[in-house]
């Protein structure tokens, strides 16, 4: 990857934040802050002119990683985000897009973390290395708050860096020799971690797959759950609920008989829970609620999108002991292997942090966010379906999921950046089963939201 540039451009930003401002469908007067920010151009695959006539090493790439469609689905997106600035250096442009939270982080979590950061200042409050499965008592607050009664323990948790962090982490504990089903579409990092560890064959272009990945198709025809008896028995099932990019949540019936299906074909589903907070339904918000599933589930879940801590960067993976190996071995262990190997623990900061984001307080200061972003969710839908879209997800998950029959997403993402300047994400990099939609992301300041709605009504009406 190399970072191709490094440019000053307008956009609209976070600047002023209206985290719990009122809302109202009628304050299309409001002002669009429009601070200037420095953004990263990152390119991630083409090679330009000057590097093919350079000095070359004698070291051969790793040939997993050449199979890699173009750039990773996040970094293209910001790049024809780069690409449009330089066309329109004045355009205010609203990033609908990536997924990234907006919303300031409350207070009562970052005083712990600030508090814990002080400390580090001092002889007693000095810690170097800590436990790399995590903290105990953060592991024990993330086993009351999120698994009670579920017969999770606290040493079956992991905190780690992130759920993106982890999924890579567990591709390494699977090693090349398993298969992969996915949900299709679904977050591009399964797939990629996939192909990087060289479970796949070659990307083929007329089916837009990966071979010897099965993808398990999530439409609007059959609920957003895959249609089990029409999917391939596979070592590992990456499911993801509520859905990024559908927003689809499963039910009990949906999981139970996925759980089932594992069961069944001595499969081993990982399970990224990192909405669940987001649900609205009635739906499990993990998968231990399902009997049977500790055996065959692995859970990954995050603080990202609760508390915004997309930056400040801490998850965690539930990997019970009951979970084991066709020889009988437990997952759990050869996990904590490969954390204690490639990872030497979540910094003690932000674990400071999440703990205080499991204190009562600290929960409620969630919840206030996490509703924050799912009233622009609403705003979104309403928009949508004002303007005779078919519009999916959204009650369960900060991700609006548009419908554009018959077109192709890449064309649609370039109509609405094109007139509108607002960044969205094409269906179609989620896997070929998100071709015809475009994923409206409900991070962003309620001013932008409300002026993003109404620039979509004049494009569309
Ligand atoms: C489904 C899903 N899993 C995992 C992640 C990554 O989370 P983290 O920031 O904890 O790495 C994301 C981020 O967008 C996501 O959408």
């Amino acid at each position: 990857m190399s970072l191709m540039n490094n440019l000053s451009t307008s956009m609209i930003s976070s600047s002023s934040s209206t985290f719990l401002a009122p809302t109202s469908f009628n304050s299309r007067t409001q002002s669009v802050s429009v601070p200037l920010k420095s953004i990263n151009i990152v390119k991630c695959v083409a090679t330009p002119q000057e590097q093919q006539n350079a000095y070359k090493t004698k070291v051969s790439r790793n040939a997993n990683i050449a199979k890699l469609q173009a750039g990773y689905l996040f970094p293209e997106v910001a790049r024809r985000r780069a690409a449009h600035l330089l066309k329109y250096p004045n355009a205010q442009v609203i990033s609908l897009g990536i997924g990234d939270t907006t919303e300031p982080i409350p207070d009562v979590i970052t005083s712990a973390m600030a508090k814990r950061s002080h400390a580090l200042s001092t002889l007693e409050g000095y810690s170097g290395y800590g436990a790399e499965q995590g903290e105990k008592a953060l592991r024990a607050a993330l086993a009351s708050t999120f698994y009670r009664n579920l017969g999770i323990e606290d040493d079956d948790i992991f905190v780690s860096d992130g759920a993106k962090c982890d999924i890579s982490r567990l591709q390494v504990v699977f090693g090349s020799n398993v298969t992969m089903a996915v949900q299709d579409p679904s977050y591009p990092a399964y797939v990629d971690s996939s192909v990087i560890m060289g479970q796949t064959r070659q990307f083929q272009k007329d089916v837009e797959k990966y071979g010897n990945i099965e993808y398990m198709r999530c439409t609007p025809e059959n609920g957003f759950f895959p249609v089990l008896s029409k999917v391939a028995r596979t070592d590992i099932i990456f499911f993801c609920s509520p859905n990024n990019p559908t927003g689809a949540a499963a039910t009990r019936e949906q999981l139970t008989r996925l759980v089932k299906f594992a069961k069944d074909n001595g499969s081993i589903i990982v399970y990224d829970s990192a909405y669940a907070m987001y649900m609205s339904d009635d739906n499990p918000r993990s998968i231990f609620e399902i009997p049977g599933a500790k055996e065959v589930a692995i859970e990954t879940a995050s603080f990202s999108k609760y508390a915004g801590f997309t930056g400040v960067r801490l998850g965690w993976t539930v990997i019970p002991k009951q979970l084991l190996f066709s020889d009988g071995f437990p997952v759990a262990k050869d996990f904590n292997r490969i954390v204690c190997t490639c990872f030497n623990g979540a910094s003690n900061i932000a674990q400071a942090g999440g703990l205080a984001c499991l204190s009562s307080e600290g929960l409620e200061a969630m919840q206030e966010v996490i509703g924050f972003y799912k009233e622009n969710t609403k705003i979104i839908v309403e928009t949508f379906n004002s303007l005779g879209f078919k519009v999916y997800g959204g009650k369960n998950a900060p991700y609006v999921w548009v419908h554009f029959p018959g077109r192709s997403s890449w064309d649609v993402f370039s109509e609405i950046l094109e007139k509108t300047h607002i960044v969205t994400t094409p269906g179609s990099g989620f896997g070929p089963g998100g071709e015809g939609f475009i994923r409206v992301s409900a991070f962003g300041h309620r001013e932008n939201v409300l002026e993003a709605c109404r620039r979509f009504k004049q494009l569309y009406n």
